[in-house]
């Protein structure tokens, strides 16, 4: 599995390409990784990915495809041809389109993280969906599904890592609900601090608003980078 460093990426949740492309250029030279997802995609479609990867930089497809496995076989082939490097489809999907992920990938591209459970979902909506497990157990049954079927990355909350990473040493760990101290939750509810979600054994973390939003997104780049390197 890859690696990067530094260990994060930027999630380019903007409604259109010229807004990526603004923080692009702000903040390309710091990262190596960004993250193009459901509303970018859905706005700009694979010229989204062209535009990251014709920086010179690498693509998370972060569409988190929940579908029969043809579906998620068919996205993920279609992925593999824009040239993403990461990409995730939810583990609630089920064994066969985990394996069907991973029948479709191209000399391992992309590289397949399956979800465990959202970031912004606790434990009251596990119990209104009827799941019964708790959050804990829920992350440890998905990621023990994607182990078993030979996926090499699990998505899961901040407080989680340290349990998983123990459990599952051979797991790519992918962390979303980032919130450095200076930053507001927003609709997540399992959130941790970057520093805290590396040092438990996370291999890269998502920053979303806490740099999108922000009023100098390199600088806000810059805070994560000297509070994880300090
Ligand atoms: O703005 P914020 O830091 O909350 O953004 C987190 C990013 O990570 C979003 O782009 C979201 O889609 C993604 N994500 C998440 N929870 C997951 C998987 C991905 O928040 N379990």
């Amino acid at each position: 599995m890859s690696t990067f460093d530094p260990p994060i990426t930027v999630a380019l949740d903007y409604a259109s390409l010229d807004d990526a492309k603004r923080t692009l250029d702000v903040i390309g030279d710091k990262l190596r990784i960004f993250k193009v997802g459901l509303q970018l995609f859905t706005a700009a479609g694979p010229a989204a990915v062209r535009e990251v990867t014709s920086r010179g930089f690498e693509v998370f497809l972060d569409l988190k495809a929940h579908d029969i496995p043809n579906t998620v076989a068919g996205a993920v082939s279609s992925a593999a041809g824009v040239g993403a490097r990461l990409m995730t489809i939810h583990g609630a999907g089920g064994r066969a389109s985990i394996a069907a992920a991973l029948d479709a990938t191209v000399d391992g591209r992309p590289e397949i993280l399956v979800v465990s459970v959202l970031t912004s979902l606790d434990q009251g909506d596990l119990t209104e969906f009827g799941v019964g497990r708790t959050i804990c157990d829920q992350v440890d049954a998905i990621a023990e599904i994607a182990a078993k079927e030979g996926a090499p990355g699990l998505v899961l909350a901040a407080s989680e890592v340290a349990r998983v990473r123990a459990n599952h040493p051979e797991l790519f760990l992918l962390v979303p609900g980032m919130r450095p101290a200076w930053a507001s939750k927003g609709d997540q509810k399992r959130t941790g601090t970057p520093k805290q979600a590396l040092q438990d054994g996370a291999d890269l973390i998502v920053l979303g608003r806490a740099v999108t939003q922000a009023d100098d997104p390199a600088g806000a780049v810059d805070r994560v980078l000297e509070e994880i390197n300090g």
